[in-house]
């Protein structure tokens, strides 16, 4: 398994790390079976995965409470992240995010609700303090907080102990700039696959880059597509799948022309297409750290070996090659 350091900070853990939104189930995902999320999570463990990421979010708390009893006794082993912005009750002023489950899920990055929401994780998650701390969506109208209070609050957390290290998700490299000028942040989390590369192609790569963050690469399988497992019968259960580019049929048609090109090299290798997709994003810069969701232990062992499977660079390129129409055509 390789170890990367979270940007500047003193903390480091494994380059791939156990994402667990799907852990959370509900409209987003479909049903979740606890028990064998469990599981998958004492096999991330036992793999040694050090890195899981969760949020309040997931499940509206049923990630967060699954995580805490997966990791119960185990907590000092685990770089453990979760993150704060999103709330659905109290909404009154809120910006909406979306309507699911029943409740209006709402963005709010003011310094008492950040307070607020990390008690109520720290909670769910069964532990005293978080490894990190990241704004989930960025504020907006009407509740514009500015970055400086979001950081002011995540600073007050730091010295009482409640957090080591900060970072922000789906963030523009302008706001990246600002998180930075209010103090150290550790991570920037956004959606990077082979197929979607949006972040190279935006600034936010390279902003990473120059401020020495680490940039977390959420989805890097495409939420399953790039495992080989989906065809084109397959029905798409939940939004996370539903809302993707890639799960249209055209496009799905395309992704599975491009996996049968790469089988030769799972041949090679001796390994799963999904691993081949971790091996090949993990590599993509040194910087990067990919977060692999997954609710059945089965999916982590096979996701833990692309963690540790190194490919040549003539295979790197040529995975590069017959991935680029996808952001080509974006
Ligand atoms: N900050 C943000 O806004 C944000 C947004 C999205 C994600 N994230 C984080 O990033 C993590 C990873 O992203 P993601 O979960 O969206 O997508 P992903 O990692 O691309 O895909 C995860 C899904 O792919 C399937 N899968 C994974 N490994 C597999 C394997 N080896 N074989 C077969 N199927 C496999 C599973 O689907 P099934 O469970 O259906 O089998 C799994 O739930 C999330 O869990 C979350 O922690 C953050």
């Amino acid at each position: 398994m390789q170890y990367r350091k979270l940007g500047q900070s003193d903390i480091e853990a494994t380059a791939i790390g156990l994402g667990t939104w799907a852990i959370g189930g509900d409209s987003q995902w479909g049903h979740s079976d606890d028990k064998t999320s469990i599981y998958a999570i004492h096999e991330a463990i036992d793999q040694g995965i050090t890195l899981i990421d969760t949020a309040p979010a997931y499940g509206l708390g049923h990630s967060e409470e699954v995580v805490g009893k997966a990791i119960a006794g185990k907590r000092d082993d685990i770089v453990l992240i979760s993150k704060c912005g999103l709330i659905w009750d109290n909404t009154e002023g809120c910006a909406l995010l979306m309507h699911r489950d029943g409740v209006d899920v709402c963005r709010n990055l003011a310094a008492g609700s950040i307070i607020e929401q990390v008690e109520r994780t720290l909670k769910r998650l069964n532990t005293d303090y978080l490894d990190v701390l990241l704004t989930h969506w960025q504020a907006v109208p009407p509740n514009k907080t500015p970055i400086e209070e979001t950081m002011g609050a995540m600073d007050r957390l730091i010295e009482q102990g409640k957090i080591r290290a900060v970072g922000a998700c789906n963030v523009t490299p302008d706001e990246i700039r600002t998180y930075a000028s209010c103090g150290k942040v550790a991570i920037i989390q956004q959606k990077y696959s082979m197929l979607d590369r949006t972040v190279e192609q935006n600034g936010i790569m390279d902003t990473c880059e120059e401020l020495g963050i680490t940039f977390q690469a959420y989805s890097p399988l495409e939420r399953g597509l790039l495992t080989g497992k989906v065809t084109m019968q397959t029905e798409a259960v939940g939004n996370a799948k539903k809302s993707l580019r890639f799960y249209a049929p055209e496009e799905r048609q395309k992704v599975l022309a491009m996996l049968e090109q790469f089988k030769p090299l799972c041949e090679k290798y001796e390994t799963s297409l999904a691993s081949l997709a971790i091996a090949w994003t993990v590599a993509r810069k040194p910087f990067m750290n990919v977060l692999c969701g997954a609710r059945k232990p089965e999916q982590v062992s096979d996701n833990a070996a692309g963690g540790s499977l190194i490919l040549e660079q003539e295979d790197l390129e040529l995975m590069d090659r017959l991935s680029a129409w996808a952001s080509e055509e974006a």
